[in-house]
């Protein structure tokens, strides 16, 4: 990593603050503008943060909103910022919130619960054609049909609550023999739900053009995404930006290594895309 003394520094998701700590370790007397929308995360990191020496800022906001968020603090421009993208262990696995089919819990699967859409929202009320779509577009789900159709089944007799409610109407309605082999039948439909609920894909399309435009000379975004849905976004996104005012520093996106992979399961499918403001 680059030297960061007295670099000003904003990361846009913050998470439970581990790559913000690198960050604050090393930036001195320099800056760093910390952000989420899942005000949870948030609380874990300004403890987890609270010994810096750096200046700190914590904003409970999305990222889609980065721009005028931003103006809260001093610092208006940034020599780095970092999006990484999805969800947290966190939101997944180490708290209730309703995102996970390894646990039988309330569907929620909001990362900002001041929203009020929720996964159980989305499954309740949204027509047969809706749901369809949005498994098809955010899950890629070859049985986007059959999914939808047995949801709508379902729910006429009652309303599906949980997040194992969710999980055995898809397992039912996947022929076992079409079972992907490497993930869990439910996988690309819990994916494309809560895609869906966090308006994702919108969110980053709006984070990306505001990020570019707080970056200071020599400035550079950096992107960390987890699926082709939003890594497609992000190339797209910096082979449309000015060549004489944007380089990109990573013609192919730099992925991890074994040894990395192996270690943390979930960085296996990571990208890291670079994009740097001119001089
Ligand atoms: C992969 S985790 C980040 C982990 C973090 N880099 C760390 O080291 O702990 C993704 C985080 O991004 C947040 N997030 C996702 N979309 C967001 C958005 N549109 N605006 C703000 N935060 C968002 C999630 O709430 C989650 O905490």
């Amino acid at each position: 990593m680059e030297p960061l003394e007295g670099k000003r520094i904003l990361d846009a998701t913050v998470g439970t603050g581990g790559h913000s700590e690198v960050f604050a370790k090393k930036l001195g007397t320099g800056t760093l503008v910390a952000m989420d929308q899942d005000l949870e995360a948030l609380e874990i990191a300004k403890t987890r943060l609270k010994n810096s020496v750096c200046q700190i800022l914590f904003l409970h906001s999305n990222f889609s909103r980065m721009k005028e968020s931003v103006q809260a603090g001093d610092v208006q421009k940034f020599d780095g910022i970092l999006m990484d993208l999805g969800v947290s262990s966190l939101q997944l696995t180490d708290s209730d919130r309703g995102f996970s089919f390894q646990k039988d819990e309330e569907l929620d699967m909001r990362m900002d619960k001041r929203q009020p859409l929720t996964a159980k929202g989305v499954v309740n009320t949204y027509n047969e054609q809706s749901i369809r779509g949005l498994l098809q577009e955010y899950g890629e789900e070859p049985f986007a049909k059959r999914i939808a159709a047995a949801i709508i089944h379902y729910r006429r007799k009652k309303k599906i609550e949980t997040t194992g409610e969710l999980a055995s109407i898809v397992k039912q309605a996947v022929p076992r023999k079409a079972w992907p082999k490497h993930i869990q039948p439910e996988t690309r439909t819990f994916q494309a739900i809560r895609i869906a609920v966090n308006n994702e894909l919108e969110s980053l399309k709006q984070g990306l053009a505001q990020a570019v435009e707080l970056l200071d000379a020599r400035g550079k975004l950096l992107v960390l995404s987890y699926h082709s849905l939003e890594d497609r976004i992000v190339k797209q996104f910096f082979k449309k930006c000015d060549p004489f005012v944007f380089k990109i520093l990573t013609k192919k996106p730099l992925v991890p290594e074994r040894a990395e992979a192996s270690q943390n399961p979930r960085s296996r499918s990571a990208k890291l895309r670079v994009l740097e403001r001119a001089a």
